[in-house]
């Protein structure tokens, strides 16, 4: 971006989804290193610390910003019927091809520097046992494909001068988070156990991780392209499973069988049977440190009361 746009137009993000579990807390912390929030949200959500406008998602003019952040998509946790499927892809492809729009309308001169656009590591699809980095393959079936197809709407803002990039996240761990809140609950009540044979790598990064993440992504300008967001140490199900029974001091006796899964969420079942061994060697190469490297490090600190 240009010196011409400002000191404090340099300075603005907008972040669509800022609504979300991961988007709510993230305008305080771009907002306490100096950058003002523009929230894009379908319906205002009123006081989210940090923000200081809003936008709607069907008028967007991000003239002036330094950044956008793009987490914008209906969650996945749902039966994927046909139409939750159309409604999973409209959400995340079509948005992001609005944003990428909204980019092309404006001048060269006040085009945002960078794009940082949500992806997840169900990109590679299953990856059994494989050390899956930034440069492997893409995986088959619907999230794949979905991701794929996300990732390349994004990227069209490569050919407008923008440094795109697309953050393929793991499992977030978080407090408010659903499946953290539901594994929580369900092991507390000692009713926890792995998943299938419990065999799946997870992939996971605690959520003050990723927001601090996405603040080195905005600033950073040597990274670009994709990005997996996730915690060094991926865990195989079964580990996760006893870990975080140890860590609320519970038994993890009960696993829950793959027919039941699959039968309970139908294709949903598959991002908890298939696994990510997802390593963040973009993140860590471009000098990105993370505060919960490991598991139980993370597991202790949210399960604090
Ligand atoms: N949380 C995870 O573990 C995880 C893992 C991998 C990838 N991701 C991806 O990271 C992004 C953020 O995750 P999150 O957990 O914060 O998601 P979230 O809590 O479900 O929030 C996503 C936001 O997307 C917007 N949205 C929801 N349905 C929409 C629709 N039909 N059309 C347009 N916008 C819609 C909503 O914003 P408004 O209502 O304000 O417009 C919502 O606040 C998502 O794209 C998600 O797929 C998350």
């Amino acid at each position: 971006m240009g010196v011409e746009c400002g000191v404090q137009n340099d300075q603005r993000v907008a972040i669509l989804g800022v609504s979300g579990f991961v988007g709510r807390g993230l305008p305080a912390l771009l907002a306490a290193h100096g950058m003002s929030v523009t929230g894009v949200s379908r319906s205002e959500t009123g006081n989210l610390p940090g923000i200081d406008r809003w936008q709607s998602p069907s008028n967007l003019d991000f003239s002036g910003h330094r950044a956008v952040i793009n987490l914008a998509g209906e969650s996945v946790a749902q039966r994927w019927n046909q139409d939750a499927r159309r409604r999973l892809r409209e959400s995340r492809i079509e948005v992001t091809r609005s944003v990428v729009a909204a980019i092309r309308r404006l001048p060269a001169d006040r085009r945002p520097e960078v794009l940082l656009n949500a992806s997840a590591v169900g990109y590679y699809g299953d990856g059994g046992d494989a050390v899956l980095t930034e440069l492997s393959a893409p995986g088959s079936g619907f999230l794949a494909d979905l991701c794929r197809a996300w990732e390349a709407a994004a990227r069209e803002a490569e050919a407008l001068g923008v440094r795109v990039v697309c953050l393929r996240l793991g499992m977030v761990l978080g407090r408010g988070g659903l499946a953290f809140e539901r594994l929580r609950r369900v092991f507390q009540w000692g009713l926890g156990g792995r998943l299938g044979q419990g065999r799946q790598w997870q992939s996971w990064i605690h959520l003050d991780d990723l927001r601090a993440a996405m603040l080195h992504a905005v600033t950073s300008s040597s990274l670009r392209g994709a990005v997996n967001a996730t915690a060094p140490a991926p865990e195989r199900n079964v580990d996760f499973t006893l870990r975080l029974a140890a860590v609320l001091h519970r038994p993890a006796v009960l696993p829950v069988p793959a027919f039941a899964l699959k039968l309970a969420l139908g294709g949903f079942a598959s991002v908890l049977l298939e696994g990510q061994r997802a390593v963040p060697n973009a993140l860590v190469a471009d000098g990105f440190r993370f505060n919960f490297p490991n598991l139980e490090a993370a597991l202790t600190d949210l399960c604090a009361c």
